[in-house]
């Protein structure tokens, strides 16, 4: 190491308090951590997929506007594709959309939600601003607005359906703050194909409403990285300047209309895991100690007595992998997703022991 050189004096100072998003992977878990869909990709559209990679797919740079998916989009949304810009995952598109509009400035978040608009939001030099939501994980609209409405708020974040609580704002509430407000609204609608109020209509009126969707989790593209929104045509010109032009590969571009094409299957599977959720949600609500919150989407919220680590810790030695949260917002909170009957019946098999244990040890409950 030089002596004169110390990464440490040149990170900016912004991000020294930024702790780095973690994937970790547990091989041999059961995944109910991610809210992917977990049933095994369709075989035909997997060969068809699989066939396409050759040729100028590979060879070439792929198309930056991305314009055949952005049409079947459009499609599949009933907007125009002047409307759709495609992403690296919608995880991209947060970031782009801060860079555009966010850096200097405020950022409302409607806590708790999704944690990547805080980590995006610190990474493009915007200031994140929480706007707790009220008691039953509803947004609270006259704060929100009060909040949004001081100098220098660029961009609210609203998830709905909100990850991770499960439930969906009301086309009202979303319309009310965005007639009330000048800045960007996004609303992030990644699980919408499970359930909650569609925001597509209120597009054409409000130019400041941007939509979130993904590939990743009802039509199973989480591997390939494919995410878009959808707003007023001004809104993602602006978007454009930062946008990387090669962010979507061909591969993915092409994936995803496939999937598109073939969506009749997925419907098959988002109405099975709708019927999981529905009795997942039952068998947690007949378990001693555990408070499931009602979902429409492809995971459920519950809490214990106990610290959501413990139980994340002792769960994944039993071989089940679900998200812990906690802190001041959600303590003693946990997400699961939904899997497969089998992998459903393991996590409540495996919860149930987990809390028999904790409570002959003796061990205190929070
Ligand atoms: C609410 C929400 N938005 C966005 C994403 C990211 O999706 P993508 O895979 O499209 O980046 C997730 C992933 O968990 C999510 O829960």
């Amino acid at each position: 190491m030089s002596d004169i050189f110390n990464v440490a004096n040149l990170i900016r100072s912004d991000l020294e308090k930024l702790i780095p998003y973690d994937a970790y992977l547990y091989p041999g878990a059961i995944r109910l951590d991610a809210n992917e869909n977990p049933f095994n990709f369709p075989e035909e559209i997997a060969r068809e997929i699989g066939n396409l990679a050759a040729g100028e797919l590979v060879t070439r740079y792929p198309d930056s506007d991305a314009k055949e998916l952005r049409q079947a989009i459009a499609q599949y949304c009933g907007v125009s594709p002047e409307q759709v810009m495609a992403g690296n995952g919608s995880d991209e598109l947060i970031l782009n959309i801060l860079l555009t509009f966010g850096t200097g400035g405020r950022v409302i978040i409607t806590n708790p939600t999704f944690s990547m608009y805080r980590i995006h939001a610190m990474i493009a030099g915007a200031r994140p601003i929480p706007s707790p939501r009220r008691s039953d994980f509803s947004i609270d609209v006259p704060a929100l607005v009060s909040y949004a409405n001081k100098p220098e708020t660029r961009v609210i974040f609203i998830c709905s359906p909100n990850n991770p609580t499960g439930n969906s704002s009301t086309l009202e509430e979303i319309e009310s703050v965005l007639h009330q407000v000048n800045s960007l609204v996004v609303v992030d609608q990644a699980y919408l194909e499970f359930g909650g109020a569609d925001c597509t209509p209120l597009l054409n009126k409000y130019p400041n409403l941007i939509i979130l969707r993904t590939f990743s989790k009802a039509f199973a593209l989480a591997g390939l990285r494919v995410g878009y929104m959808l707003a007023h045509p001004d809104v993602l010109r602006q978007i454009k300047k930062v946008k990387q032009p090669f962010n979507l590969n061909s591969f993915s571009q092409a994936a995803a209309r496939v999937v598109l094409k073939n969506r009749g299957l997925f419907e098959e599977q988002i109405k099975e895991i709708k019927r999981q959720r529905d009795q997942v949600y039952r068998q947690l609500l007949e378990i001693e100690g555990v408070t499931p919150y009602p979902s429409v989407t492809n995971y459920i919220l519950f809490r214990t007595n106990y610290s959501s680590k413990v139980i994340y810790k002792e769960l994944l030695e039993k071989g089940v992998l679900i998200r812990k949260l906690g802190g001041p917002e959600l303590p003693g909170f946990l997400r699961v997703s939904v899997g497969t009957q089998e992998e459903n019946k393991t996590f409540t098999e495996a919860l149930t022991t987990v809390l028999e244990q904790l409570r002959r040890s003796g061990q205190d409950a929070k």
